[in-house]
């Protein structure tokens, strides 16, 4: 008897329940009506008494195992059946946020790209400059308003005056003075004025210069170049115009202006009914800052410009108030989605 009840036991031990059939099959074999346990108990009556204890114990214990498995197999294969129907493939996978790139980002990239497309290559500078990079070498007289505390951060004044550099012309005294003509290049970059934080000014906010130097460079190619640049960046049909202006870095210098891109210079309250709005100074590098650069200004000549990215993106995403661009603002940032 004890021998049966052990062969059993291993029986149930190695039965393998993997389906809802399986376990049926087992509940019939050990735990059913006429399965084995019910069979061992009726052959209980032909054990001998001094064994009947010992052997009814087993017997108990048979069909507890039995009972334990069943109920165990039955939990586990319930479970994995909800599991199962809980994967439904048709549902819709769940969203999440994509991040986006900062407007000034996307200006300034496109910015570069149109001009990498007419040989223009991308030059850096540092953001804290000397009064050299910033103002002498780019003709600043030293009575200079721009040189004023009012408009520039100084870190340490005296005999070396080192400031946060007010624009990124200072890249190009740094890129002449490393580079051979002939010489074709933009510098993007961050620049800082010491102006009061409102809508329409920041005491830091971005540039791009664009410096383009060799033998025989005219004012036509500058003017030529702007246009292109102009039509890259605002539509085919835009024009622009030149007025003349002063800048001590440029000799002759001009302010340029595109035909409003909103009424396409018809008139309307941006462009306050002129038609033109205005984007960039530039001019023919004057020849003291092409020699005080090492550059023999009787043998080249250049042009150089620089533009505000903040103004380029005001005009192409309508945004009135610089404050927006550097505040960070989820809101303000999700509007400005493109592709990666
Ligand atoms: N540096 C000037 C500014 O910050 C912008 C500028 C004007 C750059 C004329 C130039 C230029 O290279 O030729 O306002």
């Amino acid at each position: 008897m004890k021998s049966k009840i052990n062969d059993i036991k291993n029986s149930i031990g190695s039965f393998e329940i993997n389906s809802i059939d399986q376990l049926e099959a087992f509940r019939i074999k050990f735990l059913g009506s006429k399965g084995l346990t019910k069979e061992l108990f009726s052959e209980l009556k032909n054990v001998p008494n001094e064994e009947k204890k010992e052997i009814g114990q087993l017997l108990n214990q048979l069909r507890t195992d039995a009972e334990l498995k069943y109920e165990d197999s039955k939990k586990t294969l319930i479970q994995s059946q909800k599991t199962a129907n809980d994967l439904d493939l048709s549902r819709p996978g769940e969203s999440f946020e994509i991040g986006s790139h900062h407007p000034l980002s996307l200006v300034k990239r496109e910015i570069i790209s149109i001009f990498s497309k007419i040989g223009y290559i991308v030059s850096e500078g540092p953001e804290i400059e000397d009064d050299w990079h910033n103002f002498s070498a780019l003709n600043f007289p030293p009575e200079h308003p721009a040189r004023d505390m009012q408009d520039t951060f100084f870190i340490e004044k005296g005999e070396k005056e080192i400031a946060l550099r007010t624009h990124t012309s200072s890249v190009q005294v740094r890129v002449m003075e490393t580079s051979k003509p002939p010489i074709r290049t933009i510098s993007p970059g961050r620049v800082y004025r010491n102006e009061a934080i409102s809508a329409r000014a920041h005491c830091f906010f971005h540039q791009v210069e664009g410096l383009y130097i060799d033998k025989g460079v005219s004012f036509a190619d500058l003017k030529q170049t702007l246009l292109y640049f102009a039509q890259e960046m605002f539509g085919e049909k835009t024009q622009i115009r030149l007025r003349p202006s002063y800048f001590p870095f440029t000799e002759p210098s001009a302010e340029v202006d595109v035909s409003c891109t909103l009424c396409n210079g018809k008139g309307c309250n941006v462009c306050k009914y002129s038609g033109w709005l205005e984007i960039l100074g530039c001019g023919m590098v004057d020849p003291n800052v092409l020699d005080s650069c090492g550059i023999d200004s009787s043998e080249y000549t250049g042009f150089a410009f620089g533009m505000g990215i903040e103004r380029i993106a005001q005009l192409k995403y309508r945004v009135t108030d610089l404050r927006l661009y550097s505040e960070n603002d989820i809101r303000f940032l999700k509007q400005f989605k493109s592709g990666i």
